[in-house]
């Protein structure tokens, strides 16, 4: 009797030990099966990202190739208002075809006829989101007020427009990105990103396109406003920061209100300056890409290189007002040669006036038309084929002209010249 228990009770046992064996081995194939799984997707995952890498520098080479001539039809799909003062425009393309990349820091031409003006007004606006929205493109504009110390001039003519007057599913008139303010997405360097309230927009394509990327490469962002009312794309700004450990921003803000928080909504109490940031950065070691109002391009410019940057690592734009023209005080150039300057299409020839501050203003004020957008260097809408002679520079150019032209709104005659005007 009692070997029949033994038999049963070892019996039982042995049953039980196969079936936990066997569980054992569902559950380590389970196990295995898993981390295969996981393994898989992993891989995946990575060529997803080396194809998206790939995708991108693609998309970039594409550029060049889907760039249009002339004006483009772009639809706004939708108008997004970022703060009191800044409203986001979405543009799709109006035929429906496919849009170019652009490199990071590029802007959009667009070119306006406002109601009951015949004659249409050029104006650039960066591009503020990162090239990889193949289906759109992002600006962000400022209304701009008449200037503090002319407060009876009429405020900025297109930005109001823009703000006022366009309305989602209207029609644009834009021309392919361009501008030679970019950053080049195949180097690692580190880099300071700099903006000055609206100059954030080429600055946060950099941005975007950075992390959009996937890219580890070290970014500071520093951005200067006067307080929270002005603090344009906050949350946008804060959550890249939070979730890119590569990413390091720094808002300053010079003249914050009772309620702004210190290290909450900013860091820094004061502007975007060397001084300022010379005890955050860890070297002066990075390449600097700036974009702000004229001043303070200038004062960073030359603080920087006075901190030691060498002159090659600092990159910058200025949003200058487009319709101001320069004073004779801003080129510093004078001369007691008289010179004469024909316009051969317009068939006038007329002794260079050294009051003015450009071939640009030059030929405005004796009504012949030149076209013009920035009135900077920067849009290249004024270039103008030089038939004979030279001109002197009076400021710097966002892009080298063609051989044998010139842009008209920064050049100055250096001999008797005959342009193509
Ligand atoms: C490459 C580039 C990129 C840019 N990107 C952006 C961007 O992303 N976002 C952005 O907001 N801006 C950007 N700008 C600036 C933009 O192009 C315009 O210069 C800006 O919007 C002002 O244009 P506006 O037509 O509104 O003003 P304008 O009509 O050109 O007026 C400019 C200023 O002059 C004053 N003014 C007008 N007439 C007179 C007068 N008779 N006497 C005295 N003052 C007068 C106006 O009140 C205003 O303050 C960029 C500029 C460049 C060159
Ligand atoms: S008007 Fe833009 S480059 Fe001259």
């Amino acid at each position: 009797m009692l070997n029949i228990i033994f038999s049963f009770v070892a019996l039982v046992f042995l049953l039980g030990l196969v079936a936990y064996v066997l569980v054992l081995m569902a559950n380590n194939s389970r196990i295995l099966s898993i981390s295969q799984e996981k393994a898989k997707l992993e891989a995946e995952l990575f060529q997803v990202k080396i194809k998206s890498i790939m995708d991108r520098r693609e998309l970039e080479a594409k550029q060049v190739k889907l760039a249009w001539n002339g004006f483009r039809k772009f639809q706004v799909v939708s108008k997004v208002q970022e703060t009191k003062d800044i409203t986001s425009f979405y543009l799709a393309p109006h035929d429906g075809k496919e849009l170019p990349g652009f490199l990071p820091g590029q802007f959009l031409t667009f070119q306006i006829t406002l109601p009951g003006q015949s004659q249409p007004v050029i104006r650039c606006y960066s591009l503020s989101d990162s090239p990889y929205h193949p289906d759109r493109y992002r600006v962000s504009i400022k209304r701009v007020p008449a200037p503090r110390d002319n407060p009876s001039a009429p405020p900025g003519l297109i930005s109001n427009y823009f703000h006022d007057s366009l309305h989602e599913n209207d029609i644009v008139d834009v021309k392919a990105p361009s501008g030679h303010f970019y950053l080049p997405m195949t180097k690692k360097t580190p880099v300071v990103l700099l903006a000055g309230g609206v100059g954030i927009t080429p600055v946060l394509s950099m941005l975007n396109a950075i992390t959009e990327m996937g890219s580890q490469r070290e970014v500071w962002f520093f951005l200067g406003v006067r307080n929270k009312t002005e603090h344009v794309m906050k949350e946008h700004l804060e959550m890249v920061a939070r979730e890119n450990e590569n990413v390091h921003l720094k808002v300053f803000y010079s003249a914050p209100s009772e309620t702004d928080v210190l290290n909450g909504d900013y860091h820094v109490k004061g502007r975007v300056n060397v001084e300022n940031f010379k005890p955050i950065l860890p070297s002066s070691n990075f390449d600097f890409y700036i974009c702000a109002p004229p001043p303070m391009v200038k004062d960073l410019r030359t603080d920087l290189a006075g901190w030691g940057v060498p002159k090659k690592n600092i990159h910058f734009e200025a949003f200058g007002p487009a319709t101001v023209k320069k004073c004779k005080a801003d080129t510093g150039t004078e001369s007691n040669v008289k010179l004469s300057i024909q316009f051969e299409k317009s068939g006038k020839t007329l002794e260079w006036d050294t009051k003015s501050a450009s071939l640009l203003d030059f030929a405005e004020s004796n009504g012949i038309p030149i076209d013009s957008g920035c009135r900077a260097g920067n849009c290249g809408t004024c270039l103008t084929a030089i038939k004979s002679g030279k001109v002197d520079l009076v400021g710097e150019p966002g892009s080298e002209p063609e051989a044998g032209s010139c842009l008209a709104c920064i050049s100055i005659p250096k001999e008797n010249i005959t342009l193509d005007a």
